[in-house]
């Protein structure tokens, strides 16, 4: 893990943002716990979404806004509706197990080095030895990885990685002469597994019995159950094409290898949108989300220049998908290179087809001005709230070692989980009485944190740490004059306001920073 991104886990877990779920036991990989500041960022973000989405939708290429309703369905579903999506049978990844290390890979996440006069040969070459490595391994690690096993295996030695190329694991040659290969971890050449497909669908039983009849899963995705839903929205919505269906909720996935703190995990949540629309009209609405969605980043303090748009391949497409352009944030993680954020997909109308086809229910819809029964296509923009999260983490981190924090959280107001840090200078006179006062008559409009304790030193280094926008100290001047000093996150300029001016002052500033 980079350094950078070792900082940002401390941080989350010494202020409360984000703790490892169970961890008095040991954890269990790939489930975290959202801390007090974390599960307030996170409905900050997720406000945001709904907002943008449902409450106050965009306006459309006509000048008229769009129509998206809203849903939060179960979570547990008929698990005929997961055949029918296709999870079921094919919603899986090759994995792969080294017979050393005990641990487990995505064979698509690994990579060999090969000699580049080996990668003009059809064949690799009889006795090669091959270094597998994760698909994120810098540059440094594979340095330091090929001279340790270099001073065990000659051929190794002295290489220098630049004068290697990287081929897939899953290449056909690498498959060939596996005996040959080295795994990320191991010592030994020989001892990673062919890969085997492995299904990353939860299941658990539903009533008593523990059976394959009573056998349901856990949703992969969020977007399942809006395909379910698509006759009783419209008809209790009255729903017209073009229209979207909502969604924010937990999705799970048992993947083979969560990383990256939250970004790959087992359990998170999902902010989906499926846009309903008339096929011809695909390619106007689908240039328009992705417009709203960049605008959407970009609100949420994203600079637009960690943000890659990558056009998918035909050949990598989902099953499901005719054309896919992922949203891609250069995470530490990833840099140089970008990391999935969000895919917007075109998914065709193949999911209300398969519902059709395995429910027996009619899914189309009709159009009454032009007497016409049709499926909708469907435009997906689909995004991870808590891979959003860690996004707006590591966006907001910023490095100034001219305070004693050493940093502070850049964050959007809109997005901090703290507004304003209330800190009367001293615990004894009439300090913390005026501020607790204040802080009643701030705490129905906004997310204000109380502080007494500590010197106002370490006070302030702990509200640049989670990124609160504004601290109000309260002094002896306040009881000689009813004045506060306001001191700005990102400057650190200290002003002197009326006390009664604060919940004004904040209105406006909020707004503008
Ligand atoms: N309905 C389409 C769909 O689910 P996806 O690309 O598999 O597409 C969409 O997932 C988004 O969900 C991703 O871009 C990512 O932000 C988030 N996501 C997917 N798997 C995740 C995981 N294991 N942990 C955290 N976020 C994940």
């Amino acid at each position: 893990m980079s350094e950078r991104m070792k900082e940002i886990v401390a941080l989350c877990k010494r202020r409360g943002f984000i703790f490892p779920a169970s961890e008095i036991y040991g954890g269990i990989n790939g489930f975290w716990d959202y801390g007090p500041l974390g599960t307030e960022l996170k409905n900050n973000v997720r406000d945001l979404w709904w907002q943008a989405m449902v409450k106050c939708p965009p306006v459309g290429p006509d000048g008229q806004p769009v129509s998206i309703f809203g849903l939060d369905a179960a979570i547990i579903q008929n698990p005929k509706s997961w055949e029918a999506s296709g999870h079921v049978g094919g919603f899986s990844d090759p994995m792969v197990d080294c017979k050393e290390t005990k641990l487990r890979y995505r064979a698509d996440h690994l990579f060999v080095m090969l000699h580049n006069d080996q990668t003009e040969q059809d064949e690799i070459k009889e006795g090669a030895l091959l270094v597998a490595f994760l698909q994120d391994a810098s540059l440094d690690d594979i340095q330091n990885r090929l001279e340790k096993l270099g001073k065990k295996y000659n051929q190794l030695r002295a290489l220098h990685p630049n004068s290697y190329r990287k081929v897939p694991f899953t290449d056909e040659r690498v498959q060939k002469v596996l005996g040959s290969v080295i795994g990320p971890d191991a010592k030994e050449p020989g001892t990673l597994t062919q890969p085997k497909q492995f299904n990353l669908m939860f299941h658990t039983f539903v009533g008593a019995a523990a059976g394959d009849e009573n056998k349901a899963y856990l949703r992969p995705e969020t977007c399942g159950p809006i395909f379910l839903n698509f006759n009783n929205v419209i008809d209790s919505c009255r729903g017209r094409v073009p229209f979207g269906i909502a969604q924010i909720g937990k999705a799970f996935r048992n993947e083979v290898t969560p990383r990256n703190f939250v970004f790959r995990s087992r359990e998170f949540e999902q902010m989906e949108l499926e846009w309903f629309c008339d096929e011809k009209d695909v390619p106007m609405w689908f240039e328009f989300w992705l417009d709203q969605r960049k605008s959407w980043w970009s609100s949420l303090g994203i600079n637009l220049a960690n943000l890659h748009f990558n056009d998918i391949d035909k050949k990598e497409l989902a099953h499901y998908s005719q054309r896919t352009v992922d949203i891609e944030y250069k995470f530490p993680f990833t840099d140089p290179g970008f990391g999935e954020l969000e895919g917007v997909a075109h998914r065709g109308n193949f999911d209300l087809t398969q519902h059709e086809k395995f429910s027996g229910n009619k899914m189309d819809y009709f159009d009454q001005v032009n007497n016409l029964r049709f499926k909708p296509h469907v435009i997906e923009p689909s995004t991870g709230l808590t891979r959003a999260v860690l996004t707006v983490l590591c966006e907001a981190y910023t490095v100034d070692e001219s305070r004693p924090s050493g940093m502070y959280l850049n964050f959007k107001p809109a997005v901090a989980p703290v507004k304003a840090a209330i800190l009367p200078l001293t615990a004894k006179d009439e300090h913390p009485k005026i501020a607790t006062d204040l802080y009643l008559k701030l705490r129905n409009d906004y997310m204000i944190d109380l502080d007494i304790k500590q010197n106002i030193g370490k006070r302030y280094a702990r509200q640049d740490e989670i990124g609160t926008p504004y601290c109000f100290t309260i002094d002896d001047q306040t009881v000689a004059d009813q004045t506060v000093t306001v001191r700005e996150r990102n400057t650190m300029k200290q002003d002197r306001i009326a006390l009664d001016q604060v919940g004004a002052y904040l209105a406006k500033n909020l707004k503008a920073f």
